[in-house]
Parts: C-alpha cells; structure tokens; sequence
C-alpha cells in the first residue's frame, strides 16, 4: 500500500499559524508520528505553496499509488485546474482539511475539489490525516 499526503498552500506554517485554529504541531513532527503509527505501508508527504506543482505530483504519482490525502489548502476553495488533475488520475483522492470549513467565512463553504474526491473528512484537527489513512486501509 503506497499512500501520499499532499498538503498545500500555507500548510509548511503548521504549528506558527493561527495556532487557535491550526494546533501548535508542526506537521514534520505529525509525520513521523504518522509514519510510526502506519509503519506497515509506504506513507509519502509532498507540500508545495504552488498551485502547479501540487498538478505536477498528482500526474507523477497518480496511476501508480494507491490513494492521496490531500489538504489543498485555500486552493480547494478556488482551483478548477487541481480538481481537472484529480479527474484525470486514477489513484483515488480524499479531501482533508483540519479545520471545519462549515464553521468558518463562507468562502470555505464550497470546494471544487469535493465532488471528483473518493470523499471528503474535515474538522478533527490534525486527526483528519490519520482518518484519511484509515478510509484507505
Ligand atoms: C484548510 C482550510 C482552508 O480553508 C484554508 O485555506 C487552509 C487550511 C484546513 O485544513 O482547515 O489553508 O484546508
């Protein structure tokens, strides 16, 4: 089983952004927790700030692997060019987001992403990636 966490914009500052929304972990440190816990597959993290190189991983990884989890970031709220990607892989994609996006401006409301991913976990913190793990085992 070969799995990849993809993270987007902004989510490199996990653990010094808005901490009251985002927790005070770094997501390094999350990883090797993670990596620990799921010590029986291949569990890869990409992160980019850019909305093309996020597109360029989910072509290179995205017939060969067996699922993504994938926080975009404030890319989910506006990119049709990820949700494109997404649409033209096969390797299934579960959108993840560690606040809830329900909760909050009504800009997060929406996704693009949502209705090309396998399904949709958000609002349990940095959990959110532990049970976007778990949908794929
Ligand atoms: C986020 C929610 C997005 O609205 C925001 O732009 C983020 C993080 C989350 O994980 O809660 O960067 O995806």
């Amino acid at each position: 089983m070969k799995l990849l966490i993809l993270n987007g914009p902004n989510l490199n500052l996990l653990g010094k952004r808005e901490p009251e929304i985002y927790g005070s972990e770094t997501f390094e440190d999350y990883f090797e927790t993670l990596q620990k816990k799921y010590n029986n597959i291949s569990l890869e993290y990409f992160q980019s700030n850019s909305e093309g190189k996020i597109i360029d991983k989910l072509h290179q990884i995205g017939f060969t692997y067996d699922g993504v989890v994938l926080n975009a970031g404030a890319y989910t709220h506006t990119s049709v060019a990820i949700a494109d990607a997404i649409s033209g892989i096969t390797t299934p994609v579960v959108e993840v987001h560690i606040s809830n996006v329900h909760k909050r401006e009504s800009f997060r409301h929406h996704s693009y992403l949502s209705p090309v991913c396998k399904g949709v976990i958000l609002g349990f913190g940095l959990k959110s990636y532990n049970l976007g793990i778990e949908s794929f085992l």
